[in-house]
């Protein structure tokens, strides 16, 4: 089920009781953070919060804050619109293994897979929600016709907008100011046509300047780079809300080349609608909330940070590309949608958490052998990996952690466990009983050197670190293991049941 707009999501969460409204003025600086951190650290998640007063430089502003939208395992699937994200691990499974159907039921099985994909396809539409109010900051821009020069003059709400008209958070006490932390960052290859869209936080310098936080290893930042070589102002685009399939395509980690809008409109098993930009020549999806259009200049860069991580710490001053905006739109009824990192268990976990379980199949694809496969919270993403195997051969546990090293955003991760099928990598305390039991450090033990995530504070330097897997599966001949491996205590099913039915009668 696609959602018609951000606000239809949050009527829907509001309906299935998984969102509180905030109805008492609250600061964006410091005291939204405190509020959604709790409701974060809740069992479960907690709730979505609809802050609907909240305050600006001592001022209300008009647009609400929605905060925690996908921040549980339900409202992360909701977000995608399934029962649960194990189905659209599914759906892909299918797509995966489509072949010549064999019967009836595999062909239509493979006919609704088809006929979603050709959902996927964006559409271009002319008229636009996301452009009901348009601000021009910068007439000057080649874009721009007379039509939308006269509608940013004419329209009555766009006089004296600005992005400091935006309930925009001040997360913790020592960042440097106010972040975007939601955005979904247009851009295209200038050599092939590609888009990407990526979630990179944005820091407010001023009423037309942010920062530009696209990492190193990002798509965003490989497109910069092409552009700087050919000396072209880059155009960009950020959008803000809409679906929220688009939010979550936008932190997926999709191989480059791979279009976040088709994979969106693939989740949400519907085109995504798509409409030109008023001042540079990109499009962007027509449901969003909130437009910023603008450009990044070439060789230009200036300090961003510091800014409270999903690393639980402050991440240090550092030089980013500046954002320069050269026109804000947005819906007439804008929802402002934002997130906040930092110590986890945070929303970001359950983004991440779906991200592995869509691409399950993905990576059983390319390692049969692969049972299941988590990335849990205290890891904050890459820094702890748990995977379980079939195990048939001496080493299968190095092939599997030497593969995932070589997967894309999978180079990150810090600590790789192995453990065998019979282990649940979603419960972290038989993990780490695994890891302690079965291992001798010497022997299973790897360690090697691979690209760090540009956020990890621990490598002596930035970008670039060590990498360690454990082998903590049962030792096969020719591991190196001279005695008989030990048998793990299992009660018999038996035993089981005759308990069970004790227990029933004592209750
Ligand atoms: C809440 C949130 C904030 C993020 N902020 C950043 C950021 O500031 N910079 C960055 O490079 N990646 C950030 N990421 C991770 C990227 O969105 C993620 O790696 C994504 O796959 C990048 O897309 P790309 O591969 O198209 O570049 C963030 C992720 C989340 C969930």
């Amino acid at each position: 089920m696609a959602y018609a707009s951000f606000r239809d999501f949050l009527t829907t969460l509001e309906k299935a009781g998984e969102l509180t409204r905030v109805g008492v003025p609250v600061d964006t600086e410091l005291l939204i953070t405190e509020w959604a951190d709790r409701e974060m650290k809740s069992p479960g998640g907690g709730k979505a919060l609809l802050f609907e007063q909240p305050v600006v430089d001592g001022k209300v502003s008009k647009f609400p804050v929605a905060i925690n939208t996908m921040g549980s395992r339900k409202r992360m699937a909701m977000a995608l619109g399934r029962e649960s994200i194990d189905d659209i691990a599914q759906e892909i499974q299918l797509i995966l293994k489509a072949k010549p159907p064999t019967s009836l039921r595999d062909g239509f099985a493979l006919l609704k897979q088809g006929i979603h994909l050709l959902h996927a396809r964006p559409k271009t539409v002319r008229e636009a929600p996301c452009q009901d109010v348009v601000r021009i900051l910068d007439p000057g821009s080649a874009m721009l016709d007379e039509k939308n020069r006269a509608s940013s003059i004419q329209h009555p709400e766009s006089a004296g907008f600005t992005l400091r008209d935006l309930p925009i958070l001040k997360c913790w006490p020592k960042d440097g100011g106010r972040f975007i932390t939601l955005p979904h960052v247009h851009t295209r290859d200038p050599e092939t046509g590609a888009r990407n869209v990526g979630c990179y936080r944005m820091q407010i310098f001023d009423e037309r300047t942010t920062a530009m936080h696209w990492q190193v290893h990002k798509v965003g930042a490989r497109h910069g780079k092409r552009y700087y070589e050919r000396n072209e102002r880059m155009p960009v685009a950020v959008t803000l809300g809409g679906d929220p399939a688009l939010s979550f395509a936008a932190t997926a980690p999709l191989p480059d080349g791979i279009d976040e809008i088709l994979f969106a409109g693939f989740l949400r098993k519907k085109s995504i609608e798509m409409v030109k930009c008023k001042t540079v020549d990109l499009e962007v999806p027509a449901e969003a909330d909130f437009v910023l259009e603008g450009y990044v200049q070439p060789g230009e860069s200036r300090a961003e940070g510091p800014f409270g991580d999903h690393t639980g710490y402050y991440t240090a001053i550092e030089d980013y590309p500046v954002f320069h905006l050269t026109a804000i739109t947005h819906r007439k009824d804008a929802i402002y949608p934002t997130t906040i990192v930092g110590i986890p268990p945070m929303e970001d976990f359950y983004m991440g958490d779906a991200s592995v379980r869509i691409f399950l199949p993905v990576f059983k694809m390319n390692f049969p052998e692969l049972v299941d496969m988590t990335l849990p919270a205290e890891g904050v993403f890459h820094n702890l990996v748990f995977v379980s195997i079939r195990k048939q051969y001496p080493y299968q546990a190095f092939k599997v952690m030497h593969g995932l090293w070589g997967m894309g955003q999978m180079m990150f991760s810090k600590y790789i466990v192995v453990v065998d099928e019979d282990c649940d990598v979603h419960n972290t305390s038989e993990v780490l009983f695994r890891l302690c039991a079965n291992t001798d450090p010497e022997r299973d033990t790897s360690v090697i050197k691979n690209p760090s995530d540009s956020l990890d504070h621990a490598p002596s330097e930035q970008n670039i670190g060590s990498h360690m897997g454990f082998d903590a599966t049962r030792k096969l001949p020719g591991e190196n293991y001279r005695r008989q491996w030990p048998e793990l205590l299992k009660m018999t099913d038996e035993a089981k049941k005759l308990v069970d039915e004790l227990q029933k009668k004592t209750r």
